[in-house]
């Protein structure tokens, strides 16, 4: 069975078999056949499948969005984990739920949103999580995550870490607010695109059209340019080595985060390396944010990883700066 469709880079890679589920049942089914590999895929917008995969692929195609509590203040929606993430953000815009706008347009399915902790514009999904539902993968009972449990980091989580493939996550639950949102409208680009359009107190339906703008005039949509959003996470680096390098380098931004370190744009970095509209065949840097590699149509896996390693070995020798993916590499 071809992954073509169902991962945002839009790699062919083949997997030996595959079923897609619908309801938990099915899933546990799934998960207790024999097959000695299985590869559990959400909406697929965060890996690089290097190859074909000898593995039971499933993919969750569990559908819902419940209320689970409400009070004068706030809503919890349980949503189940094939929901595309997108639609959810717009059915609270819809609603005038406030906390997801700011999220709006990222890629990918609401059950593996809290995997990597996704994040935009000043809000990261920790912000209006409140529980995950999961399935233990070989006893296949069934587990409730609490924010506290997940370990929430820049894209980080539990998941990524200690409770790595252990678990499939079916829903996650989110608390958002009725009324009173404090909206996040600190980053600069949002900023601009309010002034541009005299907006003084926005909605939250202003903030998610603002932000729809800027995704889309600078990240590819899948649907039209494979790419899996951000290819790597942005270093944190040690403080002296900032300084050393903004004496060199004075337009490198930087984003403080405590006395001893920084977080530095690793899109500056691979620009600055050159990379920026790069392509050695199919594979290539997008031309509008170099923090993004693209399938120009028939790159496969190898041939973006390839470019990835070439990347982080320039970055490196230029900075003395190690950049590490942000997506899940599939071997
Ligand atoms: N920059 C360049 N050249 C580039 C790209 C960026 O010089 O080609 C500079 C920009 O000028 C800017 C800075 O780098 O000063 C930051 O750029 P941007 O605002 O585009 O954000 P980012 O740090 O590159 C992060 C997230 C994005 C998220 C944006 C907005 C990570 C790894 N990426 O990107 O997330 O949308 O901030 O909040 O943290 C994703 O995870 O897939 C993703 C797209």
């Amino acid at each position: 069975v071809s992954l073509k469709k169902y991962n945002t880079f839009g790699i062919d890679a083949k997997a030996s078999s595959f079923v897609s589920v619908s309801t938990l049942d099915e899933l546990k089914e799934a998960l207790s056949t024999t097959t000695k590999r299985k590869f559990v895929l959400g909406g697929g917008s965060n890996m690089l499948i290097k190859n074909d995969i000898e593995a039971l692929v499933i993919h969750i195609n569990l559908k819902g969005i419940e209320v689970v509590k409400e009070d004068k203040d706030s809503i919890w929606l349980e949503v189940a984990a094939g929901e595309n993430w997108h639609s959810f953000v717009m059915h609270c815009v819809n609603n005038n739920y406030g906390g997801v706008e700011n999220l709006a347009l990222i890629p990918g399915n609401t059950g593996t949103s809290p995997v990597q902790n996704i994040g935009a514009y000043g809000v990261e999904l920790k912000d209006v999580f409140d529980s995950c539902s999961t399935i233990n993968r070989k006893s296949l009972e069934s587990k409730i995550f609490t924010h506290s449990d997940c370990k929430f980091g820049y894209r980080e989580s539990i998941f990524k870490n200690e409770a790595k493939d252990l678990y499939v996550i079916t829903s996650v639950t989110f608390k958002l607010s009725k009324k009173d949102h404090n909206l996040n409208t600190g980053y600069g680009a949002i900023q601009e695109v309010l002034k541009q359009k005299e907006i003084k107190n926005p909605t939250i339906k202003e903030i998610a059209e603002a932000v729809i703008h800027i995704r889309s005039s600078k990240l590819p949509d899948p649907k039209l340019l494979g790419n899996s959003g951000s290819f790597f996470k942005n270093p944190v680096i040690r403080k002296e080595l900032y300084d050393t390098l903004q004496s060199k380098y004075a337009g490198l931004p930087v984003y403080p985060l405590s006395n001893e370190e920084v977080k530095v744009p690793a899109g500056w970095l691979i620009e600055q390396a050159g990379f920026k509209g790069y392509r050695i065949e199919d594979a290539g840097v997008h031309d509008k944010q170099a923090l993004v590699l693209v399938n120009y149509g028939n790159a496969t896996g190898d041939n973006l990883w390839d470019l990835a390693l070439q990347i982080k070995d320039e970055v490196y020798k230029k900075f003395k700066i190690n950049i590490e993916p942000e997506v899940n590499i599939v071997k």
